[in-house]
């Protein structure tokens, strides 16, 4: 099957951004890790970061018709803004994990309203790159058969 991953803002900074709060790795070592547990899995994983809200809004539309089965996202500080990215995905009913490197209810309390937590299959948060390598796991078990 196809899964898409989707980084948000100031997520291509990782490894050098606050490194105690995000770790040491980079996006560049996240995108690699997740390529190759997907692909050795039998899946084919496509990956993006944007700063910008309508670039995520218009990947996940084009997600409606290039096949893609299930949606990773870690909306960065979209998580906490963005209503146009959590429409997005509604409208494109593909199913996805909400990903976050920290864990964002034992910090400030903006950071503890998700628009995306609600719509998702699941959330995983608070171990930093693992975020990513548990939310591939789920995702990999809930995939439609024969995809
Ligand atoms: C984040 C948490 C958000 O609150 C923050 O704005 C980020 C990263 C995380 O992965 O921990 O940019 O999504």
């Amino acid at each position: 099957a196809q899964l898409l991953l989707l980084h948000g803002p100031n997520l291509n900074l990782l490894g050098t951004r606050e490194p105690e709060v995000y770790g040491h790795a980079t996006l560049t070592d996240i995108d690699a890790d997740l390529q190759a547990r997907a692909a050795e899995a039998g899946h084919a994983l496509d990956s993006l970061q944007s700063n910008a809200e309508h670039v995520l809004v218009e990947r996940i539309q084009a997600a409606r018709t290039d096949g893609t089965a299930f949606i990773l996202i870690n909306p960065a500080a979209f998580t906490h803004t963005s209503v146009a990215i959590r429409d997005a995905l509604a409208a494109v009913a593909i199913p996805f994990i909400e990903i976050h490197l920290s864990n964002p209810h034992a910090r400030e309390p903006f950071r503890q309203h998700s628009y995306f937590s609600d719509k998702a299959v699941g959330v995983v948060c608070g171990f930093g790159a693992d975020s990513y390598r548990y939310a591939l796991d789920a995702a990999l078990q809930r995939l439609p058969a024969g995809a």
